[in-house]
């Protein structure tokens, strides 16, 4: 089973990803940066502490990004804000979900990679699909 779950992290942030707006994709770099960290640990077995403090430091930035990203639309007053909001919401459930079933299982490591396959997975459709228009609205209005 361990020797299945080594390998690379198939979903970096790369260039496509980007949005056009400085501080957005500066965000994006560091918020794949941290689940990334949380998937080695997850590979390497780490104590159930340290991942802990991931999550919640992923959870915590999470946050942080939604409440910039948010502030950014409406100075530009960007028509889709609402429907990125609710995207924002049901991620930040997500996480706790994630939150909730790692403490429950005691740690488990399975948790924390299929978690962070979730966590990927959402971050590169949101980015790729929502995100970006943000950056082509700002461009297209010369905001
Ligand atoms: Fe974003
Ligand atoms: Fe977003």
């Amino acid at each position: 089973m361990i020797l299945q779950l080594k390998g690379e992290l198939n979903m970096p942030w790369t260039p496509n990803l980007s949005v056009g707006v400085r501080l957005i994709d500066e965000q994006h770099k560091t918020w794949f940066e941290k689940a990334e960290k949380l998937f080695e640990a997850g590979q390497k077995g780490q104590a159930k502490e340290y991942v802990g403090e991931l999550l919640a430091f992923l959870d915590d930035y999470t946050r942080r990004h939604f409440a910039d990203e948010e502030k950014y639309m409406l100075s530009i007053q960007y028509p889709g804000y609402n429907d990125q909001k609710a995207a924002h919401a049901q991620f930040i459930q997500k996480l706790a979900k994630l939150r909730a079933d790692y403490d429950t299982s005691g740690g488990n490591l399975l948790v924390i990679l299929g978690a962070n396959q979730m966590v990927l997975d959402w971050l590169t459709k949101h980015i790729s699909t929502m995100d970006k228009k943000i950056g082509e609205f700002a461009k297209s209005t010369g905001r």
